[in-house]
């Protein structure tokens, strides 16, 4: 049977007082409405239609992928009305899902019982606190009969505790003939899909009703305050698998993975860390506190320090880096490289086993293998118009405190001495130096003040 799923992303989310629609915001770095896509996508769903209205160009920017049917709905007259809006473009042969795009954690497993029934059938859960949610009312025999909301609620009907995910499943066909029938005779005057389960009682349809008992898992986004709940469970949920791949967290409620990260085995990350985008982390990786890595591949047995930022560059096995190092977009460091503190590198090589351990600028550089770059060097790779580039070959080594004016070449085994700046090309196996002589002057008497 063909399985189509229908994402209600209309509404404005009003209480989230943001410029940006609300399926927009970030749960662990990608947009909520995301989540949910990838969670369909999981599901072998034929078809995903996704409604939209509020920021409807935004959201389509936002999301930008092919596999996805866009429906508009210029006005939100309820999420009946919404469902109308999609079904000219569902197969009538299909089993429909529909879906919320405001609740970013569902899981795949929750969601079986509605991909698997060829009936109507229903997530509810059963809530301490229900207000503002839709209550599910049930006959003598316990079976479903409606769907009444909060706001055309009796005092009694409130008192109950079950509630309506706003996740079901129909027959297209059926679902079609239901939505059709809709009125807004009701407190918000809206078109409200959960009127179709009165509607199939009607007709003697028996309703398929499945408890929810993880109820993260169907947690909507309102406001900021759930905003920031459902990040905290993603951000948990992240931490619980990384550890169970063989991760070990110094404390699993300081990471935030915004993004992708895979780890091999024996990794240890220490508090405060961030790592975003895609990272990827080899084995026996060990990250310091307070340590930010976006959108790179660390290698084996990498050891980086407290206060390191490293975004979009390679790591090669074996490496050190830190503490308060910077490694900058398109930065790639050969095995065994080490960086050391308060050093920036920005795209450029290091080649392997080759050290830039204190206070230094290598930028728009390749550095070869066994090179030492001594404390405070400086690659002046910007002339105040362009960039230019730096190449230093094999087993140089560059005494403290240089500058590099580029576009320079330093040939293989070059030596350069302290304190020199150097403008010019340098040949295998030379001394370069720049700095002016020493010159010791005795009886040299300092100014005093007059
Ligand atoms: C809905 C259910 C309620 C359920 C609750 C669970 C109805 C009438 N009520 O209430 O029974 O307990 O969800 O969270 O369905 N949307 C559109 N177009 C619209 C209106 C809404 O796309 O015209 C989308 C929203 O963007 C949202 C979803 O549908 O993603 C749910 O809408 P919302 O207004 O939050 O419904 P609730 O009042 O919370
Ligand atoms: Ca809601």
């Amino acid at each position: 049977m063909k399985l189509e799923a229908i994402i209600l992303a209309a509404g404005q989310g009003t209480r989230m007082k943001s410029a940006l629609p609300k399926v927009l915001h970030p749960i662990a770095g990608k947009p909520m409405l995301f989540h949910i896509i990838d969670c369909a996508r999981q599901l072998n769903i034929d078809r995903i239609h996704v409604v939209i209205g509020h920021g409807a160009e935004l959201v389509k920017k936002a999301i930008d992928t092919d596999d996805i049917n866009w429906v508009i709905q210029a006005e939100q007259n309820g999420t009946g009305h919404a469902v109308q809006q999609v079904m000219p473009a569902v197969d009538p042969d299909s089993q429909v899902v529909i879906l919320n795009g405001d609740a970013p954690l569902i899981r795949t497993s929750t969601l079986q019982p509605l991909t698997r029934t060829q009936q109507l059938s229903l997530l509810t859960a059963t809530m301490d606190n229900p207000t503002g949610l839709g209550r599910i009312l049930r006959n003598d025999e316990n079976l479903i009969t409606a769907i009444v909301e909060e706001k055309d609620a009796s005092e009694a009907q409130r008192k109950i505790t079950e509630i309506n995910t706003n996740y079901m499943s129909a027959p297209a066909q059926q679902l079609s003939n239901w939505l059709n029938q809709l009125d807004s005779n009701n407190a918000q005057g809206e078109l409200y899909l959960t009127d179709i389960i009165a509607l199939a009682v009607k007709d003697g349809i028996e309703i398929h009703g499945h408890l929810v008992n993880n109820t993260d898992d169907i947690l909507g986004i309102n406001n900021r305050s759930e905003l920031a709940r459902a990040e905290r469970i993603a951000q948990s949920r992240q931490a619980e698998k990384l550890m169970q791949n063989g991760t070990t967290l110094i404390d699993p409620a300081r990471l935030d993975i915004r993004g992708n990260c895979n780890a091999g085995q024996d990794c240890l990350i220490d508090v405060n860390v961030i790592l975003e985008g895609d990272v990827e982390l080899g084995d026996g990786v060990t990250i310091g506190a307070n340590s930010i890595i976006r959108n790179s591949r660390i290698g084996d047995h990498v050891s980086i320090e407290a206060n390191c930022i490293i975004e979009q560059a390679s790591i090669g096995s074996d490496c050190a880096i830190g503490p308060f190092a910077r490694i900058r977009p398109q930065a790639v460091l050969e095995d065994g490289a080490r960086i050391g503190n308060f050093v920036e590198i920005k795209k450029s090589r290091i080649g392997k086993g080759s050290k830039v351990n204190h206070l230094s600028y290598v930028g728009d550089s390749d550095v070869g293998d066994d090179v030492n770059i001594g404390a405070g060097v400086i690659t002046c790779n910007y002339d105040g118009a362009n960039k230019h580039q730096t190449n230093i070959g094999n087993h140089v080594f560059v005494g403290s405190d240089c500058q590099l004016v580029a576009p320079v070449n330093i040939a293989d085994n070059v030596t350069i001495g302290a304190g020199s700046t150097i403008t010019q090309d340098v040949a295998d196996g030379e001394l370069a130096i720049s700095r002016g002589k020493q010159r010791n002057i005795k009886g040299w008497k300092r100014p005093v003040k007059s």
